[in-house]
This record gives structure tokens, C-alpha cells and sequence, in this order.
């Protein structure tokens, strides 16, 4: 009976040739953490060439460069300088810290450069409808960094979701998080709120957020209850190399919201850098057919914690069916610079539409406001 039902959730594999003879010029904005994977996924594509590399903290653009073995890339010291001297660029990867994330795209967009902007997708709901707009205006490419997209068993939950084993989906639990991780592993650029914008709910919660609304098609989201705090963020102990940095600690270390979302679904959804427990609960998914379990993983980056198991009648008898885990033959982080280079080389839509993660933004912006407020909020996001 399981072997059956597993059957139906099947992948298939992906077969892909790249054509060398033409290279696609890519720059990197903001060479930081993150701008390591980026540079090197590209420079394992053979029809990728990193032509420029920009940095506002002086020097730093060029040692990445020599750690990174692409000293022929062009240097500039802003985003702009990037984007104003690169006539031919095709595209960039924008990796700066989250308040960066809106200009240093919006400003590519504008010039006629395709982008691929880290996730989160940006601080607010404004700077999301800005560029929307910014992309809809310039008829460019803009995929935002989900990698866990890519992931195979976080394709298996779309999958099983999509099969309709579940029936309706009335009610979903997700989000996760760790029991000491807050972010500071090369300063304060991911809890400080002139950097950052927002703390674990953009940071790891935007995974969570994703890997439900991809499986149930992205509905919109009506309201919002919202929660968040600081309380690990804000203590010295949580520090013990740089007490200092409680003191700029000036985002949420955890948030929780319950939303409403068309179609009847509610969410509810927490997610913590620092807890005194190992996780606030697996993701589940409820529906009239049945419902899945994914476990939760201490770090929730898109990653599952065990098999998937979809809760079900089957002739009467209450079964559960385990879907074992899946390999993933590329890296994650690989297929997602890939997907972004064959959209720009082929005209293909966005691998990871802004469309969606307008969405996914809304929500936590709507936590933001919500708790800020005391009460519960409505989410409108004007026409694009
Ligand atoms: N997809 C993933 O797995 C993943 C993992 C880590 C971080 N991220 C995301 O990547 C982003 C960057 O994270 P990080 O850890 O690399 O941060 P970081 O602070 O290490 O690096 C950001 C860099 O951007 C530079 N910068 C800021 N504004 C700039 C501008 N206008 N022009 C040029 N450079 C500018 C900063 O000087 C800094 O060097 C964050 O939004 C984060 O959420 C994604």
C-alpha cells in the first residue's frame, strides 16, 4: 500500500547541457559572507564570467577577489558605481545586507540589468511593491535566493500538497529555529536595525514561510497577528566574546504570527535565533484527506529533520505512509544560480517570482506591524 501511494510522488530527473559559447557577464554587489557561494556557483557554471565586484567598505571588494580567485573582476566601491561603469553587464547577484537589498536592486533594475537578489526580498511591504514595480518596468529577470527550493524533499512536500492526497488544506503550523544562534559570526550586520531591517523573522523565517506557501500555491495573505522579541538578543551573556553587541541588538531574535490566508487557510508560524527549548514544533499541514508532517530542523534553512509522513485513512484503518528522504544529486545552492543564469540566457520567467515572495514578505512585515501595534492587521498590497 505505502509503495503505492510513494509512487505517485516520484521525481524526475533533470538533464541539463550548458552552451559555453557565449559567456554571461556577472557582477557581485556586496562581497560579504553570502557573496562567497555566489562567486563560487558561477565560477563553476562555464558560461558564467565575473566581470565586476562592489563593495562600500573600502578594500574589502578586492581582497574577496584574490580569496576567491577572480582577480580579473572589475573593483568599484558602491552599488552604483557598479551598475553606472558595467554598460554591458547582464546581470548581478545582490548580496548586501537586507536594508541594501531594495536600492541596490531597484537601481539595477533600472539600468537594465537582470538581478538576483538574496533572500529576504527586502525589509517592507513598500520596498517589495517597489520593486515589483522596478522589475515589471524593465522586463528583466529578478529571482530571489531561495536555494531550499531546489531542495528535492522540499519538492516533495509541493508535490504531495499538489497530488491532492491531503484534500483540502485548512490549517498549517510551521517555522522552527535554534537553541543558540544568533547571527554575529562576522559583526553585527544581521542585528543591527540600520543593517538588517528585521532579525529571525526575515532571516530564517522567510524558509519557513516559503516552504509552505510554495507547497499550497502562494495565497495571498489577509491578516496578521503578530508577536516578537529580543530577549536572548538583548543580554550580554548571549555574547560572551562581544557583550558590546547587545547593546546595538536593535532587531527581533524571535516572532510568531497567525495569518489568514485566501482560501481558508490559517498559519500559524513562530521561528527563533535563541530559545531555551530544541524546537517549537515540526511543520505540519493539515488537511480533509489528510495531513504531513515535515520535522522540524534546529537551524531552519530548508533542510528537513527526518522522513515526511502523511497522516491518512486508508479502507477505514488510520495508516501513516513515511516518504523516505531524498539525495539531492547537485547542490541546492548550485541549481539556484544555474536556474537564475538559464532565465537570463533564455528569456525564461524568474526560478523564484517576486510575484510569490511579495507574499512572503507581506507577512512578516504584517508581524512587524502588528506587534508593534498590539493588534491584529490587514494586509494590502496595492497593484503592481
Ligand atoms: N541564501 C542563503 O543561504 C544566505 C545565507 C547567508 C546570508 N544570506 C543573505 O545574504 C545577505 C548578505 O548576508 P551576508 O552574511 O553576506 O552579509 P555581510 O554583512 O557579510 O555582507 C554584506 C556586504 O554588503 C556590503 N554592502 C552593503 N551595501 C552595499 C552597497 N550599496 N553596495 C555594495 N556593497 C554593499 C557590505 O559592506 C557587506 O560587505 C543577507 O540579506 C542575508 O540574509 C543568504
Amino acid at each position: 500500500m505505502a509503495d503505492n501511494i510513494l509512487d505517485r510522488f516520484k521525481t524526475d530527473t533533470e538533464e541539463h547541457v550548458v552552451d559555453a559559447s557565449k559567456k554571461v557577464k556577472v557582477g557581485i554587489i556586496g562581497t560579504g559572507w553570502i557573496a562567497e557561494a555566489h562567486a563560487a556557483c558561477y565560477k563553476r557554471c562555464p558560461d558564467v564570467e565575473i566581470v565586476a565586484l562592489a563593495d562600500i567598505v573600502p578594500g574589502k571588494a578586492e581582497k574577496f577577489a584574490k580569496d576567491n580567485g577572480i582577480e580579473g573582476a572589475r573593483i568599484y566601491n558602491s552599488d552604483r558605481e557598479l551598475i553606472d561603469n558595467e554598460k554591458d553587464i547582464d546581470a548581478v547577484s545582490v548580496c548586501t545586507y537586507n536594508r541594501q537589498h531594495a536600492p541596490c536592486t531597484i537601481y539595477a533594475l533600472e539600468n537594465g540589468v537582470n538581478v538576483l537578489l538574496e533572500k529576504p526580498m527586502c525589509v517592507t511591504t513598500e520596498e517589495a511593491v517597489a520593486i515589483c514595480r522596478a522589475e515589471k518596468a524593465s522586463g528583466k529577470v529578478l529571482s530571489i535566493g531561495f536555494q531550499p527550493r531546489f531542495d528535492e524533499n522540499m519538492k516533495m512536500v509541493k508535490k504531495v500538497v499538489e497530488s491532492g492526497e491531503l484534500g483540502q488544506i485548512y490549517y498549517i503550523q510551521t517555522g522552527g529555529g535554534r537553541r543558540k544562534g544568533i547571527p554575529t559570526p562576522y559583526g553585527t550586520s544581521f542585528i543591527e536595525d540600520e543593517t538588517a531591517g528585521i532579525g529571525a523573522l526575515a532571516d530564517i523565517g522567510c524558509y519557513s514561510l516559503d516552504m509552505v506557501l510554495n507547497a499550497v500555491g502562494y495565497p495571498k495573505p489577509l491578516t496578521v497577528s503578530g508577536y516578537m522579541s529580543d530577549f536572548f538578543g538583548k543580554n550580554p551573556a548571549t555574547y560572551p566574546a562581544h557583550p558590546e553587541y547587545a547593546e546595538k541588538f536593535s532587531v527581533d531574535d524571535f516572532g510568531a504570527g497567525f495569518i489568514r490566508l485566501e482560501g481558508g487557510i490559517i498559519l500559524d508560524f513562530r521561528i527563533a535565533w535563541d530559545m531555551h527549548l530544541d524546537t517549537p514544533g515540526d511543520t505540519i499541514i493539515m488537511g480533509t484527506k489528510g495531513s504531513l508532517r515535515i520535522p522540524s530542523t534546529e537551524c531552519w534553512n530548508g533542510s528537513i529533520g527526518g522522513p515526511l509522513k502523511i497522516y491518512h485513512d486508508v479502507a477505514g484503518e488510520k495508516v501513516e505512509t513515511v516518504i523516505p528522504e531524498k539525495e539531492n544529486d547537485v547542490d541546492n545552492f548550485d541549481k539556484k544560480i544555474r536556474s537564475f543564469i538559464d532565465a537570463v540566457k533564455y528569456g525564461l520567467p524568474a526560478p523564484v517570482p517576486s510575484s510569490q515572495i511579495i507574499y512572503n514578505q507581506a507577512i512578516i512585515d504584517g508581524i512587524v506591524r502588528s506587534a508593534r501595534e498590539g493588534k491584529e492587521v490587514t494586509v494590502e498590497i496595492p497593484e503592481i
